[in-house]
């Protein structure tokens, strides 16, 4: 059998031995926002160290555990801490996590990241819906042999973020009265920040957030055929736009004060999904 495949399976097995709960949306919390698992009512929790096979993240803010419970009445699994693939995991590692709360049963992956703003609207606190990504700055999860189990071997693109998830999501902002913008997200490998001259050439390609994460996620869940969502929370902004040095530190204090309405946007927007 595929190796990755294979992992995937005794990663499941691990999980089942511990609990049946069936969630239908997986919940992926980015830097600074690992506090959302506050407003989970808690049915059940795993530590990474628990489920064999599993990549540990080893960055400081991400904590790593899987929480299933629910959100009013909406079961779901939230990722407490991800993995990225700068930390050295082959990616198959990285989306190993988004395999697996889609073989547990979930339907709906909601994307969260923290990011630079490159577009001149954003300001740090800026919440951005994503409406499309660009991947070819990181590695395509999906290389390698097809496991046909999971999906189809030239998985369309074109509609990754869902429409009517989207809509949702902006309605549930207009009605919090939550500014939202939108905009196209890209993936950079990291762990450096950009240069200048990279912010530069992504926004001439139409980038309006970059990040560390969430593209392979989303490519992996749309090959498995989950319905996905992203909001991205702009931190700073990116290299060059601004005088200051960027800063990890910067990124998770913007990341925390944004918090409490971010934990009301996603988590009014689970109850309507
Ligand atoms: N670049 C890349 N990733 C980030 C940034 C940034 O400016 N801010 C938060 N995550």
């Amino acid at each position: 059998m595929n190796k990755v495949y294979e992992k995937l399976l005794s990663c499941v097995d691990s999980v089942r031995k511990v609990t049946d709960f069936k969630p239908k949306v997986a919940i992926v919390l980015g830097s600074g926002l690992g506090n959302y698992a506050d407003d989970i009512k808690i049915e059940c929790e795993i530590d990474y160290h628990d489920i064999e096979g599993f990549p540990i993240s080893t960055v400081p803010g991400h904590a790593g555990k899987f929480i299933f419970g629910y959100v009013g009445e909406v079961p779901v699994v939230c990722m407490k801490g991800r993995v990225h693939y700068y930390e050295g995991y082959p990616v198959s590692d990285v989306v190993l996590p988004t395999r697996l709360m889609r073989m547990l049963g979930a339907e709906i992956l909601f994307l969260t990241n923290a990011s630079g703003g490159i577009n001149l609207d954003f300001s740090a606190g800026t919440f951005m819906l994503i409406t499309d990504h660009i991947s070819c700055f990181a590695p395509n999860p999906l290389i390698g042999p097809n496991i046909d189990e999971l999906g189809t071997r030239f998985p369309d693109m074109s509609h990754v973020y869902d429409e009517d998830l989207r809509d949702i999501i902006k309605d549930v902002a207009a009605t919090e009265g939550i500014t939202l913008k939108e905009g196209v997200y890209a993936q950079l490998t990291g762990p450096s920040f950009e240069s200048p001259a990279e912010i530069r050439m992504l926004g001439k390609l139409g980038v309006d957030a970059v990040g560390m994460s969430t593209v392979v996620e989303a490519v992996t869940a749309n090959h498995m055929g989950m319905k996905i969502c992203g909001i991205s929370c702009v931190c700073n902004l990116a290299a060059g736009l601004s005088a200051n040095p960027l800063t990890h530190e910067e990124v998770q204090a913007a990341a925390n004060e944004a918090a409490p309405k971010f934990k009301k946007l996603v988590t009014e927007a689970i109850k309507r999904f």
